[in-house]
């Protein structure tokens, strides 16, 4: 009985584009607390599971959360006290039932992905153990190869690059810490490239630097100057790209204004393999837009040996949707994002559904994030692989990084760090 949930309460915080977020903490019997806040996203696919927010233009410019604060202070509340906080399938269960949609507008997945995170949380704090071994147990050793995104484009920055992110991987290193001092060597290595070329060093969303470039394979060229000048080659780090396409996707067709091209699906998937083969890529994110169904088998049919193609819109971290692509064969990884479906029980479902098919996983963050790091247990808890969480300054991503340093050294040696 000592483990039940005693109260629950929520209030609202702000996020580190500036917008609120909510914040939840739950009490147990035992005089436990444990907190978690969620992320919001600014390229939000059509298929996550919707955020309440109130809509009211007098107040945080309509952003505000205080319905979904209220629905947690009451509803949720309610339903919950006296709940065993261990038993996180019982909780989401109980909210999920509660809410009765599928997309979760009701309560908001604001709402419940905030219960549902403390309350994993409050459950390892019960237990006395780190919250990755809660989520993993004895098998949580496998530290995530980060993909760093140390160039922001698309919504996230005020340049005219049409992808959105360009990140570097650190892939071939003994350990975490020491794929992320050559991470580290990269990012500033960037910053004297850009300034030596009188390019801007402000930095976008997540971090990443965010200069006036003219088009995407310059900033793929300009990535692989900063990891040779930091003394690099290629088999040691690896470019990603997150291009975000259903972001300049209109009516079958597709839009790369800074470069003045109107594509069709065919073409961006020719593209798409043209700079794979002329760069050192390992992987592309939502290269094809949601709703390009075939656009994406085509692209998978070309790509697919090569390189990692992660489902971020496509698949929204929706256990059904990810199921329809692995029956489909349409793309090979899985972008995973909590607050994309709002349970942390549906999350783990869309990992083991994803890797029983052989689909790579990779843990990822919102745009508008906050300092919680529960992002770098799940990867390490669930053994994803990857992790992507932005860039190496802006402390709201730097946590998440500082949060594996410190799960690395508690493994110790058995921490392992390859895929
Ligand atoms: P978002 O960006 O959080 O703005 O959606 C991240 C991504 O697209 O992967
Ligand atoms: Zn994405």
């Amino acid at each position: 009985m000592k483990n039940i949930i005693k109260q629950i309460s929520a209030r609202q915080i702000l996020d580190s584009r500036g917008n609120p977020t909510i914040e939840t903490t739950i009490y147990t019997e035992k005089n436990i607390k444990a907190k978690a806040s969620v992320p919001s996203g600014a390229s939000v696919g059509k298929y996550e599971a919707k955020e309440l927010r109130d809509n009211n233009k007098n107040y945080y410019r309509g952003k505000s959360v205080l319905k979904a604060v209220q629905n947690v202070n009451d509803c949720i509340n309610k339903l919950l006290v006296g709940a065993d906080v261990i038993d996180i399938y019982n909780i989401d269960k109980i909210m999920i039932e509660a809410d009765g949609t599928y997309d979760k507008s009701n309560l908001g997945a604001n709402a419940i992905l905030s219960v549902s995170l403390a309350a994993a949380r409050c459950a390892s704090k019960t237990l006395n153990v780190p919250l990755f071994r809660y989520i993993g147990g004895i098998n949580a050793v496998h530290m995530p190869i980060p993909f760093i995104n140390i160039l922001n484009g698309g919504v996230h920055a005020n340049n005219d690059i049409d992808f959105q992110e360009f990140m570097i991987v650190p892939y071939g290193f003994e350990s975490y810490t020491e794929a992320m001092i050559a991470a580290n060597n990269v990012f500033f290595s960037l910053k004297d490239v850009l300034e030596e070329i009188g390019y801007s060093i402000s930095v976008g969303d997540e971090g990443g630097f965010a200069p006036e470039l003219e088009t995407n394979e310059e900033a793929i060229r300009i990535l692989m100057t900063a990891i040779e000048k930091a003394g690099y080659n290629f088999e040691q780090i690896k470019i990603a790209i997150d291009a975000a396409s259903s972001e300049f996707y209109d009516e079958g067709m597709y839009e790369l204004t800074s470069e003045s091209r109107y594509m069709t699906s065919e073409e961006m998937s020719d593209y798409i393999k043209d700079i794979t083969c002329k760069y050192p890529i390992i992987s592309i994110e939502d290269g094809m837009a949601q709703d390009d169904f075939s656009g994406w088998k085509n692209l998978t049919d070309n790509l697919s040996k090569e390189i990692m193609l992660v489902g971020d819109d496509l698949m929204a971290t929706n256990p059904l949707r990810i199921r329809e692509c692995i029956k489909e064969k349409t793309a090979n990884s899985v972008l995973i994002k909590p607050n994309q479906i709002g349970t942390l029980t549906e999350t783990i479902k869309a990992v083991q559904i994803a890797k029983e098919a052989r689909y790579k996983t990779i843990i990822s963050h919102r745009s508008g994030e906050t300092e919680d790091t529960f992002i770098s247990d799940l990867a390490v808890g669930l053994n994803t692989g990857f992790i992507k969480t932005g860039s190496l300054c802006r402390s709201e991503r730097t946590v998440k990084y500082n949060r594996l340093f410190e799960i690395e050294s508690m493994l110790k040696d058995n921490a392992i760090y390859s895929f």
